[in-house]
């Protein structure tokens, strides 16, 4: 049974209204079922929501989002919440159109609102990457976290030593309402020590998504401690590392359910820790160039038509970085230049966070990439390719969630390159 302190069974009894003793409720027999003894404060400055659309069917949670406005039981912290399943500038035909607003995210306006009433930090506060210095919902080391969103929580764990379990959507906002979590799974130094060693053996820098795709689905929901990657990603957590384990991480997360892994000499804890982190009977995998083609190779092939030619292409799964942005427009360029092509031949949307557009806009990359006829949007891809018509379409990506979620065709990131700037199949 769970041990509460006195305020916690305060609220459990009804002390502070009925509405949070649900919340408390709710929360602790979350806990129960793995195992909690305690309820631990949630801290840090703000919070991040997983729901983020405002989907027909989501009737339930704008019953319970209501019953909380109502109640004055408003967010504990603000938040930000996941990227907006609908922008404009994304290409959709007159019956993709109809079918989003009108029937899949026609509750959006509502919701927004919504969530606005609880908390939201700024208006525009879409992204899954709100760890951005744009955003500025970046945790610090040690802060407990409720936060839901799987890319999100790995990376806060993992690259930021943060404490977070991979909640589910709902069960994020309530902890941050009554401003406790149960005390379980990551949360604890034992549950963040890994049972899988992964030994890095590649002739060259593995792809970030293709890597973290082949961890995930070997160690499942485990803790990975990977050696031999800070030969290619250095020791220091500088941008161009942060930005490759966003991808990795969300990879793990997706093809398998990893919550936090550890880079040895690389991520805060393998620092400080190194090998003490691993468990006894760890387990080992070793990839090698002919591991990740293996795994590269074992993609099922979702398209009605395996040869169709490409109608959309997404990069942005997880939202890129602002320096992503940067460094593609000069790929992109400097591959049409080569082909002597002026435009992308694929249409071919590029999502960030909405504060990281803003920032790219200043600078003098936006008009650049504009006229090679990338669209730059902040919308999530994922929320596009769910529903049957464009899970018909045949989209690319190097997102590896994407391929995981929807019938979206993985490619590596050259791959991609060469498809929307040179055409032709790789
Ligand atoms: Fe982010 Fe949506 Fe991909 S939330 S990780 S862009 S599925």
């Amino acid at each position: 049974m769970m041990q509460l302190t006195k305020e916690q069974q305060e609220i459990y009894d009804g002390k502070q209204g009925e509405t949070l003793a649900k919340v408390m409720k709710t929360l602790v027999k979350y806990g129960e079922v793995f195992g909690a003894e305690k309820m631990v404060p949630v801290t840090g400055k703000h919070n991040h929501l997983v729901t983020s659309f405002g989907l027909k069917a989501l009737g339930p949670v704008y019953e319970l989002m209501n019953q909380l406005i109502e109640a004055g039981n408003l967010s504990k912290q603000t938040f930000s919440a996941d990227p907006r399943p609908l922008d404009k500038n994304v290409p959709a035909n007159f019956l993709q159109n109809f079918i989003f607003n009108h029937f899949m995210y026609s509750r959006q306006d509502f919701y927004e609102d919504q969530l606005n009433k609880l908390g939201l930090m700024e208006k525009d506060a879409f992204t899954c990457t709100c760890y951005m210095d744009e955003v500025g919902n970046k945790p610090q080391k040690g802060d407990v976290l409720s936060w839901a969103e799987s890319s999100a929580v790995v990376y806060a764990n993992s690259v930021l030593g943060a404490r977070c379990n991979r909640n589910s959507g709902i069960m994020d906002i309530m902890g941050s309402v009554v401003g406790y979590v149960p005390y379980f799974g990551l949360l604890t130094d034992e549950g963040r020590k890994a049972s899988w060693i992964i030994e890095i053996k590649t002739t060259k820098k593995p792809e970030a998504q293709l890597l973290g795709s082949a961890i995930g689905m070997k160690v499942m929901e485990d803790v990975p401690y990977v050696v031999g990657l800070d030969k290619w990603l250095g020791t220091e957590l500088n941008d161009e590392a942060c930005t490759y384990l966003k991808d990795f991480g969300a990879a793990t997360a997706s093809n398998g359910a990893v919550g936090l892994y550890h880079i040895e000499n690389l991520t805060p804890e393998a620092v400080e820790s190194g090998k003490a982190l691993i468990n006894e009977n760890a387990r080992t995998y070793v990839i090698d160039d002919a591991e990740l083609e293996r795994v590269y190779k074992n993609y099922p092939v979702v398209w009605k038509n395996p040869d169709a030619k490409p109608k959309l292409c997404f990069m942005g799964c997880p939202h890129m970085s602002l320096q992503q942005l940067k460094d593609w427009t000069d790929k992109v360029e400097k591959s049409l230049r080569e082909a002597g092509n002026k435009k992308v031949l694929i249409p071919t949307v590029f999502t960030a966070a909405p504060a990281v557009l803003k920032a790219f806009e200043q600078t003098e990359y936006a008009p650049r990439l504009k006229a090679t006829g990338v669209i730059t949007s902040y919308i999530c891809p994922l929320m596009y390719m769910n529903n049957p018509l464009s899970g018909k379409m045949p989209v690319i990506t190097s997102s590896n969630k994407l391929r995981t979620y929807t019938t979206a065709k993985y490619y590596t990131d050259d791959e991609i390159l060469q498809q929307i700037t040179k055409g032709g199949n790789v």
